[in-house]
């Protein structure tokens, strides 16, 4: 069985004053049988990983590049999130998509790079409403999967996380419905049961999109939903702590 897995994704929001906050808050009667995450932005990882020293929530980093070091101004590579002591990575994030023009290519570039130094890769796919209103959600999230399954080959496919997060429901409110999601997850691990059905029943797929204390629960229980990527309400500690409870 696949123990529930929340994460919170940070973006580009906080200060050491209120990141201090948010963790003692989120640490503060936290009780959950999920595996719980934070990606904060990268700059503050060291204060956060500090923070939750003694506790079982672990922290990861919002992207990488796919090089270990060089002339990438402002880069972070895979090297220096693993020396901060991260074991998640979330890649591929529709952000990274459309504002900074990050392709399928790339972002199997980046999972590769993560997994041979240990990390564990979160995979961000999903599609826009105008894909969906096409009927075309699976065409565009089974070509981000399958870019990866095939460039990262058998060998790098041991542990990685994916997460669903429709673009039309982040950040907007516009929550895909729990049936919605299930028929997403469902056809998500179809696809991973035809590479090898065992990556299928390992595999942790989260939802992510305007996922809230109040609707965390029922998309949670859906046979395919394996928990949350969180991006407003993991800003609430007692909305994150919610969701972490639901799962
Ligand atoms: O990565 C999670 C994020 O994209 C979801 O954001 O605010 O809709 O929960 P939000």
């Amino acid at each position: 069985m696949r123990q529930p897995l929340v994460a919170g994704n940070w973006k580009m929001n906080g200060s050491s004053d209120s990141i201090r906050e948010l963790v003692d808050g989120i640490l503060s009667g936290l009780e959950t049988k999920a595996e719980v995450l934070v990606f904060p932005p990268s700059v503050y990882v060291q204060q956060v990983r500090d923070l939750l020293s003694g506790s079982s929530v672990k922290f990861g980093v919002q992207n990488v590049s796919d090089q270990l070091s060089g002339a990438y101004t402002g880069e972070i590579s895979p090297l220096m999130a693993k020396d901060l002591g991260c074991e998640y990575v979330l890649i591929g994030h529709s952000e990274r998509r459309s504002l900074f023009g990050e392709t399928d290519a790339d972002v199997a570039a980046k999972f590769c790079a993560l997994v041979d130094q240990g990390l564990v890769p979160v995979l961000c796919v999903g599609e826009t409403l105008s894909e969906r209103e096409s009927g075309d959600t699976m065409k565009i999230v089974a070509h981000q999967i399958n870019t990866v399954l095939r460039t990262a080959g058998p060998e790098r496919l041991a542990n990685f996380v994916i997460a669903y997060e429709p673009v039309w429901a982040i950040g907007t409110g516009l929550t895909a419905t729990p049936e919605q999601a299930q028929e997403v997850h469902a056809d998500i691990r179809a696809l991973l049961a035809e590479n090898d059905p065992s990556m299928a029943d390992r595999t942790r797929v989260l939802y992510g999109g305007s996922m809230k204390a109040d609707n965390a629960a029922e998309l949670m229980s859906q046979p395919d939903v394996d928990g949350g990527l969180i991006g407003g309400a993991s800003l609430i500690a007692a909305d994150f702590k919610v969701i972490c409870h639901a799962a």
